[in-house]
């Protein structure tokens, strides 16, 4: 089959990257794609990224699948114009991406079905906020209501901070149109996991548990981003915790989801926090995570297209995934001033060396001018590998990211630490 990948960034590169490998795979398709790509898919420019424009190029190429990788085509509404045109898509619709798009409305599902999250009030305005923030403890949590690619979270530890947090988010200085309604939450200490399932409304195929590290310098300090550097290993979760994280979460999400009459489908990434008191949910996201989804293409060891197929059509009930043994280690290495004012147009060097250790480079924020890869995001590239176990894994990517250059470059140092202890 032909398969189209809607994207452009290290996520988006490692699904083609895995979708290529596919017995069931003919050719692999990506809008806007990046550089790095060119090797297993072609890339197509578009002019506005519009669903509109992704239907169009879909039936031109003729493809038989569709799969969304970033939230901005969901909330655009893309699988919703793919269903009434009968083209095969995987992802949830506009409505059902809302679990995404607003942390109000996720907290509003979860109530309704039970599911554990820290306790919260909602702020439509600064004032509203600055007299709620008495009532929590510190640290104390603020979220932008609307989407804010990782930034728009704030984890305040003084009543300073938290005070200052509130106006960022409310002038929209931080995270725009996103800070206009604000939820506050208690802090939960605990060992953070991204639980990720597929899921065709009904069936619900759960992927390998993957951990990523958001705060952007070691020992998670340093503000929020959207990803510094993830790791995949069956031993993120135990067993009987994997049923409890399907039984008190992921079920009853999508049995709330599919009540209200809008089904979840697609991928459905709960972001959890294991705490003393249990599995506590921070939030759900309406895709693949990045870049947890760069450990989980290098783990994984199936034809993708052809499960992936089966949840576009609705018939994903006993379709599996198969993992290799060996747990998977991703670091990216981001650009001068991310993740506030990021530089561009670095010349980068060494990702060929990387790859010839053994490690796979997932570019994200690249592009080529006259013939030089250089910096064009502030996620730039995740050199991914794996290894008999955790440590060996976490070596050889580290081996591959010495390879790496660009002026600015910065990376954590201790990407899948937390999995050794
Ligand atoms: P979110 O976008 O809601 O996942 O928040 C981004 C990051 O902020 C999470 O991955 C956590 O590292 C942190 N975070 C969010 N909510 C909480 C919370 N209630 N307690 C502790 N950390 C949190
Ligand atoms: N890495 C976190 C996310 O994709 O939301």
């Amino acid at each position: 089959m032909k398969v189209l990948v809607l994207g452009g960034g290290g996520r988006e590169h490692a699904l083609a990257w895995r979708l290529a490998r596919g017995a069931s795979v003919q050719r692999v398709y990506v809008t806007p794609g990046n550089p790095g790509m060119a090797t297993v898919a072609e890339c197509i420019t578009l002019k506005s990224y519009t669903p509109e424009e992704y239907l169009g190029l879909a039936q031109r190429l003729g493809v038989d699948l569709t799969v969304v990788g970033p939230e901005a085509p969901l909330v655009a509404g893309v699988v919703d114009l793919f269903r009434e045109a009968g083209k095969p898509i995987v992802g949830p619709t506009r409505a059902a991406a809302a679990i995404e798009g607003s942390k109000v409305f996720a907290k509003e599902i979860m109530n309704a079905a039970g599911i554990p999250t820290a306790r919260y009030a909602i702020a439509e305005g600064e004032d509203e906020a600055l007299a709620a923030l008495p009532r929590f403890e510190l640290p104390v949590v603020l979220k932008a209501d609307g989407l804010a690619a990782g930034k728009g979270v704030i984890v305040a530890k003084s009543r300073v901070e938290a005070e200052d947090g509130v106006r960022a988010l409310f002038s929209g200085q931080l995270a725009g149109d996103a800070g206009k309604r604000v939820v506050i939450e208690d802090f939960l200490p605990g060992r953070e996991v991204s639980f990720i399932v597929l899921t065709d409304g009904v069936t619900i195929l759960p992927l390998a548990p993957t951990q990523d590290h958001k705060a952007v310098h070691d020992n998670d300090e340093g503000p929020n981003t959207g990803g510094m550097g993830a790791f995949c290993a069956d031993s993120i979760l135990t067993p009987v915790e994997t049923q409890d994280v399907l039984e008190r979460v992921i079920q009853p999400a999508i049995r709330e989801m599919a009540a209200r009459g809008v089904p979840f489908t697609g991928f459905l990434y709960a972001g959890l926090m294991m705490t003393a008191r249990g599995i506590q949910v921070l939030e759900f996201n309406a895709r693949l995570g990045d870049p947890e989804c760069q450990t989980l293409m290098h783990r994984m060891n199936s034809d993708f297209a052809a499960v992936l197929y089966r949840a576009a059509i609705g018939r994903l009930a006993g379709a599996t995934l198969n993992w290799d043994a060996a747990p998977s280690v991703c670091v990216v290495a981001a650009a001068s001033g991310y993740p506030s004012q990021v530089r561009i147009g670095d010349a980068i060097t060494g990702v060929r060396d990387a790859e010839a250790g053994g490690a796979v480079v997932f570019q994200a924020g690249t592009r080529l001018m006259d013939g030089v890869l250089e910096t064009a995001g502030g996620r730039v590239l995740g050199v991914t590998a794996s290894g008999v176990d955790l440590r060996a894994a976490m070596n050889r990517a580290y081996l591959g990211m010495e390879q790496i250059r660009f002026d600015g470059i910065h990376f954590r140092r201790d990407i899948g630490a937390k999995g050794l202890k």
